[in-house]
């Protein structure tokens, strides 16, 4: 169709550009999310106990008073976005009857609480963090280039070393993985089955221990180890069941009766992990038992489930390409790393949340 000229040209050019500028300003939904976190506004309103008004929510957070009205822009924003939801108006008894919209939170906004169990905004945090957001920049420039990953090219280290010479960001990224970990509660409640039999567990890359910690606490019978690099696990302090271990999974990896490995292998290529996976193996055999390896990961399925959480997924794939040298993979993919390290039986159990919960045995 000519654009410019062709019948119906002008529906057809205001819904293409509608679809162009939707797609260049998408990245305004991440970051009006991460100004919500950052000011606390989800927080506030929870507390506040009943929907809030612009004027109530602008003096909690001590907004300058030109302001306002911008905040006014980014709650409507919040809206569209499903994290906030507008209520009927308030009428103010005291102001003569004036009516104000008021602002509550959706079932969404739920998990960027503060809340210890399920909120997660260190994680938003984390992966909003300027470090990882500028790396994007430097993909186009890294297509055509030899860096390892496009956060190589940005910072001239990989996301890990970085971790470590940037203290500051490296707990932040702790944190937010720690947030995720969290959620495990539950499913490690309703898969019990999967520990059962067990008396030790090593959890490579386990980070700061909230996943060890759920499962030392839920069996107090399996000795956890947390293994991860020494500079992680500095001065975390052993609990009864749980000791903490500094270590390099491509060097060696303590033996247990199972492996567990939650959004470790995603951070690397195929033939690290196929690496990775046979220390695992030689880590469970050593025990003199069959073992096995329990991953906690993403499996793309496009074909069956719904288009939005493959949607989700391919983006958490596209970090991966922009931090590590990871990727997230399809059954088949994964199907195939474990028969290439030398396994021979897997079972994908069950999905939990964006992840999925394998099992891998040697035999
Ligand atoms: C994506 S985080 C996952 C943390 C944790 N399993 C969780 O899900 O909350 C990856 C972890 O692998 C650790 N890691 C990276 N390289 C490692 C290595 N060579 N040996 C051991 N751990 C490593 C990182 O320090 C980090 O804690």
């Amino acid at each position: 169709m000519d654009l410019v000229n062709g019948e119906g040209a002008s529906d057809e050019l205001s819904r293409l550009q509608s679809h162009l500028y939707k797609n260049i300003l998408s990245f305004t939904d991440s970051m009006s999310l991460y100004c919500a976190i950052q000011l606390g506004i989800p927080d506030i309103i929870h507390n506040h106990g009943q929907p809030i008004t612009l004027k109530q929510l602008a003096s909690k957070l001590r907004i300058h008073p030109q302001k306002t009205s911008c905040m006014h822009r980014l709650m409507r924003l919040l809206v569209h976005s499903g994290f906030i939801t507008k209520t009927a108006p308030v009428v103010h008894e005291d102001q003569e009857g004036e009516e104000e919209e008021a602002y509550a939170l959706t079932a969404s906004s739920r998990v960027v609480l503060e809340d210890k169990v399920t909120g997660l905004s260190p994680l938003v945090q984390a992966i909003l963090d300027p470090a990882v957001v500028n790396s994007w920049y430097s993909l186009g420039d890294w297509f055509r280039g030899t860096e390892l990953t496009p956060f190589v090219k940005e910072h001239g280290m990989g996301f890990f070393d970085y971790c470590k010479q940037n203290p500051e960001y490296g707990v932040a990224f702790d944190e937010g993985m720690a947030s995720d970990s969290r959620l495990m509660s539950k499913v490690i409640k309703d898969y019990k089955t999967i520990f059962e039999g067990l008396d030790s567990l090593v959890d490579v890359g386990g980070g700061s221990g909230t996943v060890s910690r759920i499962i030392s606490e839920a069996f107090p019978h399996i000795k956890c180890t947390v293994f991860d690099l020494p500079h992680v696990v500095a001065n975390l302090p052993d609990d009864k069941n749980l000791k903490y271990v500094g270590g390099d999974m491509f060097q060696s990896i303590p033996a247990a009766d199972a492996i567990l490995m939650k959004w470790i292998l995603h951070d690397w290529s195929d033939e690290e992990c196929i690496d990775i996976l046979k220390r695992c193996k030689e880590a469970i055999r050593s025990k003199g038992k069959d073992g096995k390896i329990i991953i906690i990961d993403v499996v793309i399925n496009e074909e069956e489930e719904q288009h939005d959480i493959t949607k989700a997924k391919l983006f958490s794939d596209a970090l991966m390409m922009i931090l590590v040298t990871g990727k997230e993979r399809t059954k088949k993919e994964w199907e195939k790393l474990f028969l290439d390290a030398g396994f021979s039986h897997y079972k994908i159990v069950a999905p939990y949340g964006l992840k999925s919960l394998i099992e891998v045995y040697p035999y």
